[in-house]
């Protein structure tokens, strides 16, 4: 008796560790240990032909099989209802890493800018990607027909005479039509070329506009804040240079060149050899821009800059083609936790 109790503990035990669903479960619980026809309930009610002395222990015996099996079985149940059935655990296996985001290489470096200008008082704003042709040309003293606006930019047209921005010198407009001077705002955001898609070219990148208007604001002025904000950004021993250039909206207009950071100012391929990298393109708010937002110009004067947030990431991190920024290659991203 006692062995084919053993027996059967043997095989029910396996039975409950390979049912799948706590309905098999309760399918084995009624065969075993059903009241009418369950084996073990049989095996408990065969005791009355034995003698005094076996039926004491067999039953004591059948009766510690049968609370085992019940436990046994809640366990089983519990684990299936919980998922957590079949799950050998290690408890020597390192832990599983959670992957953590970061922000974009593009986002630190327009933070960082942002943050520097702030630094020196200019009040971050942002302005629609979609623009009227007034924002993005007239008022910026590009009328129709001017060159500029064939040769400067190729732009994206939507129907109704609007187009995506092709800069973000349209918000310097919005600010001033808005309020009156002093004004001095940064103005990062998304701009859109038709350039071809190449290692230092994208039809869609980011730029950040900064305007600064006041009584007595000088071509000094934008010479100081523009080195400092070079300083901050690449280096205090960082070298700047300015040199003249055109745009419509400012008058005199400027280039600002840094000492190329990968030579010191010796010559190597990053700056063709010249010791100077171009970061951004500036110059005194011309007066037919300040009269058309209804500035006095014999009152107030101003500066404005632009640069491409791309290229000033690709110096700070020497990083050699602009695709990089849009491939959403994580070994390339992850390499940016900080600034
Ligand atoms: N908007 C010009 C560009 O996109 C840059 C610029 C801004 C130049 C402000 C002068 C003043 O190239």
């Amino acid at each position: 008796m006692q062995e084919r109790l053993a027996l059967l503990k043997k095989q029910v035990l396996a039975e409950i560790a390979a049912a799948k669903t706590p309905a098999e479960l309760e399918r084995l619980r009624v065969r075993y240990m059903g009241r009418k026809a369950g084996e073990l309930t049989l095996v408990l009610r065969s005791l009355k032909g034995l003698s005094e002395e076996e039926r004491r222990s067999v039953g004591q015996a059948a009766n510690a099989l049968k609370d085992e099996l019940i436990e046994v079985l809640q366990k089983r149940r519990t684990q299936l209802e919980t998922g957590s059935a079949n799950e050998a655990i290690d408890l020597t296996l390192p832990g599983r890493k959670r992957f953590v985001g970061y922000r974009h290489p593009i986002t630190l470096v327009t933070d960082r800018i942002v943050e520097i200008f702030a630094g020196m008082g200019f009040e971050e704003i942002l302005g629609p990607e979609i623009e009227t042709d007034w924002y993005n040309f007239e008022a910026l003293n590009i009328p129709k027909g001017h060159p500029a606006r064939g040769e400067m930019f190729g732009n994206f047209y939507l129907p109704g005479g609007l187009l995506l921005r092709s800069h973000t010198s349209p918000v310097q407009i919005r600010v001033m039509e808005n309020m009156p001077p002093p004004v001095r705002v940064i103005a990062p955001g998304r701009v859109y070329r038709r350039d071809a898609f190449d290692s230092s070219h994208s039809p869609v990148f980011y730029q950040v506009e900064g305007l600064y208007v006041d009584e007595g604001v000088s071509f000094a002025d934008l010479k100081g804040t523009l080195e400092v904000f070079s300083q901050e950004m690449f280096g205090s021993d960082i070298g700047v240079r300015f040199s003249p250039s055109y745009f419509p909206f400012t008058e005199p207009s400027a280039e600002l060149s840094i000492s190329c950071v990968i030579c010191g100012g010796a010559g190597c391929k990053v700056c063709a050899h010249t010791g100077w990298v171009e970061i951004l393109g500036c110059g005194m708010v011309h007066p037919q821009v300040l009269r058309n937002v209804g500035y006095d110009p014999d009152k107030v004067t101003g500066f404005a800059f632009g640069m491409g947030v791309e290229r000033i990431a690709m110096i700070h991190y020497r990083i050699d083609d602009i695709r990089h920024f849009y491939s959403n290659d994580l070994r390339f991203l992850r390499q940016f936790r900080e600034t």
